[in-house]
């Protein structure tokens, strides 16, 4: 039995994007502000959160086969409470109680602020609605790390490319006042936080007082914070002024993840992303002439509807010419609400892994490239704390966002160092600290 003169615990699973991670943290402050402790695992919780993801179809059934194991969990465990947030839970809302009925609550992504409620009886079981002067309301975060942080400069997204679900589940595009973001990252500072990422679905677009340029001069004038990062940007709103901001201030990461989606203007057109390929290119050589060092890394979609074998084709050259730094690719997966779903010419699942297949293989061997380029340059890195995979090591973050590993004994936590990089592998670097 539960003692409840103990207090509850809390355990939330996340899915999905950065975004996702932060508005966990955000759940996770309100639910220590209400008195919840955190458990490390579902079944020692009395309550569950599944903060989903509704980006593809994977993601999708990822969740739902995790909440069909809780329902024996459940039973063993009546008292239980188990609740879906996120992006599946404000595009689906009471259906998802209709097909798991051991599901307590269901509250969207623009309404975790009423998970202060929980503990009393006006919390509601379906929490969807969306308004807008509330969705933007300054909650309590809960930040694990002490070094690193992600803050939300802006809600939503208004672009509706067509294939993408978000403009539904995350509404339309507000952005946060540069004061609010500044004092945020300030008391960050100020608690000894290093970096900072700012969060948005197209950054580029951020718009209060001031631009997103304006936004990066103002933080850095703060002078507090080592490292500033940001994603995501979308390719026809990066600026000139973009660049310059990046190119002169010390506090922003060379490094800049600018989603290309496809090579092919005829499936950039109908994907709704107003710019052409050589739109795109243009930015691209202007990011490398200006920022030294740049690392630029993008997001591919392989088998759009109605994409042909030439159009996969514009893609592979696409990429051999760019020659990213790394590179997010995904099957085209049909998301409810979306004008792609409903397009002609949807391609065969096994040739979508077939051109997926080709895309990965041949930005394998770019990505080992140009590691083993860095071999013998010294770097910049931020360490972030003991090696996931081996305790012996230490793993740092250049400012380009590339990991290296390191002895232990060479540094800390939270330290900027400089290291001599000493041998590449395919998705990470080693290196020694230099003595400066
Ligand atoms: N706002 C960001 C990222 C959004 S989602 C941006 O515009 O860049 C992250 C990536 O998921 C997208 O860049 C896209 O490549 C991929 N994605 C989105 N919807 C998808 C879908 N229906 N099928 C496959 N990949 C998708
Ligand atoms: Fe989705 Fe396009 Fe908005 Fe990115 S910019 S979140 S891909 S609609
Ligand atoms: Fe992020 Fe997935 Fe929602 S990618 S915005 S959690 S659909």
């Amino acid at each position: 039995m539960v003692d409840f003169f103990m207090g509850k615990s809390a355990y939330i699973h996340t899915f999905g994007c950065q975004m996702n991670v932060h508005d966990t943290e955000k759940m996770t402050g309100i639910l220590e502000e209400q008195g919840y402790s955190r458990a490390d695992s579902p079944s020692n919780a009395d309550l569950v959160i599944f903060n989903t993801c509704s980006i593809r179809q994977k993601a999708e059934q990822k969740f739902y086969s995790e909440l069909g194991r809780m329902k024996s969990l459940k039973e063993k465990k009546p008292w239980m409470k188990i609740a879906v947030a996120g992006c599946i839970a404000q595009q689906e809302g009471k259906n998802i109680l209709k097909r798991a009925p051991h599901v307590d609550f269901v509250f969207g992504t623009q309404n975790i602020h009423t998970l202060k409620n929980i503990a009393s009886a006006s919390f509601e079981r379906v929490a969807v609605h969306v308004n807008p002067d509330l969705a933007t309301t300054e909650l309590p975060v809960k930040r694990n790390d002490g070094i690193r942080a992600w803050t939300t400069i802006m809600y939503g997204c208004d672009n509706f490319c067509s294939y993408c679900v978000v403009p539904y589940t995350r509404g339309r595009e507000r952005s946060r006042p540069s004061d609010t973001i500044y004092a945020e990252v300030s008391e960050l500072a100020g608690r000894g936080y290093k970096e900072i990422t700012l969060l948005g679905q197209n950054v580029n677009s951020y718009r209060s007082d001031t631009d997103f340029p304006g936004l990066l001069r103002k933080l850095d004038r703060l002078g507090g914070i080592a490292r500033v990062r940001f994603v995501t940007s979308h390719p026809k709103d990066l600026s000139d002024d973009l660049i310059r901001a990046m190119s002169d201030l010390a506090s922003v990461c060379n490094h800049i993840h600018l989603p290309l989606q496809s090579g092919s203007d005829a499936v950039l057109k109908q994907m709704n992303r107003r710019y052409s390929l050589s739109d795109y290119m243009k930015k691209i050589s202007h990011l490398r002439k200006y920022i030294p060092g740049i690392a630029i890394t993008t997001d591919i979609i392989a088998g759009f509807p109605g994409e042909t074998d030439e159009d996969h084709q514009l893609t592979v050259s696409a990429l051999k010419q760019i020659e990213y730094d790394g590179i997010f690719a995904f099957k085209y997966s049909p998301r409810p609400f979306t004008k792609a779903a409903e397009m002609d010419g949807h391609v065969q699942d096994l040739l979508k892994a077939d051109r997926l297949n080709e895309i990965l293989m041949l930005q394998d061997a770019i990505t080992f490239q140009k590691n083993e380029a860095l071999v013998g340059t010294v770097q910049e890195i931020l360490i972030e704390g003991e090696s996931e995979t081996n305790s012996e090591k230490l793993t740092g973050r250049t400012g380009s966002n590339k990991i290296v590993t390191l002895p232990k004994a060479c540094s800390r936590k939270g330290a900027i160092i400089h290291v001599e990089i000493t041998k590449s592998r395919r998705h990470s670097l080693e290196g020694t600290p230099v003595i400066t």
